[in-house]
């Protein structure tokens, strides 16, 4: 590689979960520290960061066709700008991206990438680099103080899983479990309060076995960290995503009957239906033992809504097993619901299991679970309609004088009065869509 001019303005692109969002976030602050400024946008940046998303096949296939199209949008502008490939797919493929992609510069893992201003320089000298290091915890330390918020901010609590589903790279991307500390977390949900959040999502791979000790030095899980933050006096709510159903302890499930800044959703994947798939997926829980938790969590806070996350076409899945889906689906009536076509990630267990499905069933397959899903969903949010809810409003809508935002429950609410992003409304809900609801404002803001 030659050298090249140091970097002006940069791009950061995020694929995938929120804690790659929230991990874009960061470097944004990291690099807008170094005197890099945002590009513009629509213009060209001299520094692109691919953050990265490695869960499922497409996501990394859409990386390379990304270094592609930067490199001839550079060529054709006359610049050849630096393109750091980061997150998930940096950590699991950060030797062959080097090899098959010459224009990237450098390669940063999801722990890491608090290095990046160095990596930058030696990118500027003509020197390529790779640093998928895990150092615990070393990150967070290093990176600036938050010092912007949306009114909606994530902040990452817990980082890697222990869990090993058969299926899935995360244990091998972001490592094993950590928890960071609490007074790290504590500082940060203030200084993000301070920066204008109202609403604050803990996020984790395995958020709910996040571990920690209060400013007493006393053991607490994520629940005691869930109060703590509940006592800042800016930050009107909380919520939590994603958990395992093996962690969710008492104190958990007390919490979403105790604390009233808790939102009233809750994101459990399930997977699957069949507990013989469950069981080759590694779960550790049955559709049994998953329905008398999500059944306590309905004790302790009636008007739950829930989330959950499934693959279909898990090697060996039979019609019967999918059936199972299905009908846990109806036992459920989730809210919202993330579903997904089974992808063999090499080196995980599952890759080289016998009776791999063909494509068209999972298609087929996919297409009705997604259909039952999407019924329910229309049938929670119309059944909002005529209620009033508190609504954290978050952006401008398309129409004039319109405003987004969402409930409690996590639906996107639009209604037009007077509002500022940020604000907290109350809003009658007055019409319902499969994905958002409309509603009437009430009163104006609360705070
Ligand atoms: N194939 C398809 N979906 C997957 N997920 C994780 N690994 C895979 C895979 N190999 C899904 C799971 C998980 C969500 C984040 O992504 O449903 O909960
Ligand atoms: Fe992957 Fe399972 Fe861990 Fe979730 S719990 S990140 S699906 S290994």
């Amino acid at each position: 590689m030659r050298p090249v001019a140091p970097p002006k303005t940069f791009r950061v692109k995020s694929f995938g979960c929120q804690m790659n969002v929230y991990d874009g976030e960061r470097m944004a602050e990291l690099l807008a520290e170094q005197g890099i400024a945002p590009a513009v946008e629509g213009e060209a940046a001299d520094l692109v960061v691919l953050n990265t998303c490695h869960i499922r096949e497409k996501a990394a296939e859409k990386v390379y066709s990304d270094i592609g199209r930067i490199s001839k949008a550079g060529a054709e502008a006359g610049t050849t700008p630096l393109i750091a490939v980061a997150g998930c797919v940096a950590q699991a493929e950060g030797e062959e991206i080097m090899a098959r992609a010459p224009a990237v510069s450098m390669v940063v893992g999801p722990q890491a990438y608090h290095r990046l201003p160095g990596m930058i320089e030696q990118a500027v000298a003509g020197r390529r680099t790779t640093d998928t290091d895990m150092p615990a915890d070393a990150k967070f330390a290093a990176l600036p103080q938050r010092r912007r918020s949306a009114p909606a901010a994530f902040l990452t609590v817990q980082e890697g899983c222990d869990k090993f589903c058969t299926y899935c790279v995360v244990p091998y991307t972001r490592g094993a479990e950590i928890s960071r500390p609490f007074a790290a977390l504590f500082d940060e949900a203030q200084r993000l309060a301070d920066a204008g959040a109202r609403e604050i999502t803990l996020l984790g791979q395995n958020v709910s076995a996040w571990r920690g000790e209060d400013a007493r030095g006393r053991p607490i899980g994520l629940a005691g960290l869930i109060r703590a933050i509940a006592d800042l006096p800016d930050i009107a709510r909380i919520r939590y995503t994603t958990s395992h159903p093996a962690d969710m302890d008492d104190e958990l499930i007390a919490a979403h009957g105790e604390i009233g800044k808790l939102m009233p959703y809750l994101h459990l994947p399930v997977q699957s239906g069949s507990n013989r798939i469950l069981r080759a997926m590694n779960r550790s829980h049955s559709t049994e033992s998953y329905l008398a938790l999500l059944d306590r969590f309905r004790d302790a806070r009636p008007d739950l809504a829930l989330s959950g996350d499934f693959i279909v076409g898990f090697p060996g899945e039979s019609e019967a097993d999918f059936a199972d889906t299905l009908r846990l689906v109806d036992a459920v009536g989730y809210a919202a619901a993330f579903s997904f076509k089974y992808s063999p990630r090499p080196g995980t267990p599952a890759a080289t299991m016998p009776d791999q499905v063909a494509p068209e069933i999972m298609d087929e397959r996919l297409q009705r679970l997604q259909g039952a899903l999407g019924r329910h969903q229309l049938a929670f949010n119309q059944a909002s309609v005529g209620k009033s809810c508190t609504v954290l409003v978050e952006r401008r809508g398309k129409l004039p004088g319109q405003w987004l935002g969402k409930s409690p429950w996590l639906q996107s609410v639009h209604f037009t009065g007077e509002a500022a992003i940020g604000d907290l409304v109350e809003v009658e809900l007055t019409a319902a869509g499969p994905n958002s609801l409309a509603g009437r404002l009430l009163e104006p803001a609360l705070a």
